[in-house]
């Protein structure tokens, strides 16, 4: 394979640059030409590419976002859209897609893949929603963004004998509140994968103030509720002051941790070694500190399993959850 391209598309990622710089790098250095391609899918249906070269991609590695750009595009759902794609890759004799985005964009590698053009997946987006991978790009350094704030929160909040509700992301999938409220010792965590009631939370909050315990951090997943609406559920029965903060975009972007770096620059070789095969309609990932690569259809039917030891190593540590489980 000579020449392929390389795009972002769905919700951008820190560490994402890092894999667009090693994809770019490693290709040239094994003989390609390598083509960036701008707002993701909607890019290559616009015909847009960009002659990538060692230089283009330097200074990125320590810069959140993606220096490509990212868009949602429903026209490449259609059959339409997907066609016009592949004309255009077809026009300019790009033999090899690397796509970095989430299990939607790893739906339209699938599609470039069986249209005749191999794609390969690269795991992009701070949700860690992944069932095939332990890890995805962004969710570490998300995760150490809602550590300080956490850690910020919680230096005002216990100088006033406040309860703090911070809403973080993740709509389907409590990773970000699960990891980071453990790390940032958060004493109630809310996943969506684990429900819970206001009664549970107000007879757990009760309970620390009754042991002298005035000020706690309450991590709750957008999946699970808006943060204010939990605070205005919860204030007047507790007789306590508590405030609401939604932490937002916030969480997607920043410096990539060194961990987001690391995944970033394997994937990316890892990816640009399978196109190099003639391999396509694999999805890149790690599992046990090992690299792997499957099967894109094989990858999305896996079902994310909620990590429950993890949940309840929070609640008896920090004791941070409310129900054993
Ligand atoms: P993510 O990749 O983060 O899950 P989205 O779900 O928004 O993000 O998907 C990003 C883009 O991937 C969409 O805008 C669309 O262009 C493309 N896409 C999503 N689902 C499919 C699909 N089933 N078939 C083809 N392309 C898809
Ligand atoms: O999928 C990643 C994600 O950051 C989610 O956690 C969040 O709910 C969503 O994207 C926000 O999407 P948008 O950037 O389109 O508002």
């Amino acid at each position: 394979m000579k020449k392929i391209a390389v795009l972002t598309s769905g919700g951008d990622a820190p560490g994402m640059n890092a894999a667009i710089r090693s994809v770019v790098r490693y290709g040239i250095s094994e003989g390609m030409e390598v083509y960036g391609i701008e707002r993701g899918y909607a890019g290559l249906i616009e015909n847009v590419f960009l002659p990538m070269n060692m230089r283009s991609v330097s200074d990125i590695v320590q810069r959140g976002g993606t220096i490509l750009r990212t868009a949602r595009s429903p026209e490449f759902t259609t059959d339409q859209g997907q066609e016009l794609a592949v004309k255009f890759l077809q026009k300019r004799g790009i033999e090899g897609v690397i796509v970095i985005g989430g299990d939607g964009s790893f739906r339209g590698a699938e599609a470039l893949s069986k249209r005749g053009i191999p794609t390969i997946g690269i795991p992009g987006t701070i949700d860690n929603d992944l069932a095939y991978t332990q890890y995805t790009l962004g969710f570490d350094t998300a995760c150490n963004t809602v550590l300080d704030a956490i850690n910020k929160l919680r230096d005002t909040m216990s100088s006033h004998d406040r309860i703090c509700i911070i809403e973080v992301m993740g709509r389907n999938c409590g990773d970000i509140a699960l990891h980071a409220g453990l790390g940032g010792g958060a004493e109630l965590i809310l996943v969506p994968e684990v429900p819970v009631t206001y009664l549970e939370i107000l007879d757990r909050l009760n309970d620390d103030r009754s042991k002298g315990k005035y000020s706690s951090i309450i991590v709750i997943a957008e999946g699970v509720g808006k943060a204010e609406e939990l605070r205005e559920k919860i204030k007047d029965s507790l007789g306590a002051s508590v405030r609401a903060t939604v932490l937002g975009h916030l969480q997607r972007g920043g410096s990539p941790s060194c961990r987001d770096r690391y995944l970033g620059t394997c994937w990316g070789v890892h990816a640009v070694k399978l196109l190099k095969e003639g391999t396509g309609n694999r999805v890149v990932g790690i599992r046990d500190n090992r690299f792997i690569d499957l099967d894109i259809d094989k990858a999305m039917k896996m079902k994310k399993e909620f990590n429950y030891e993890l949940y309840e190593m929070a609640n008896v540590v920090s004791n941070s959850a409310i129900n054993k489980y």
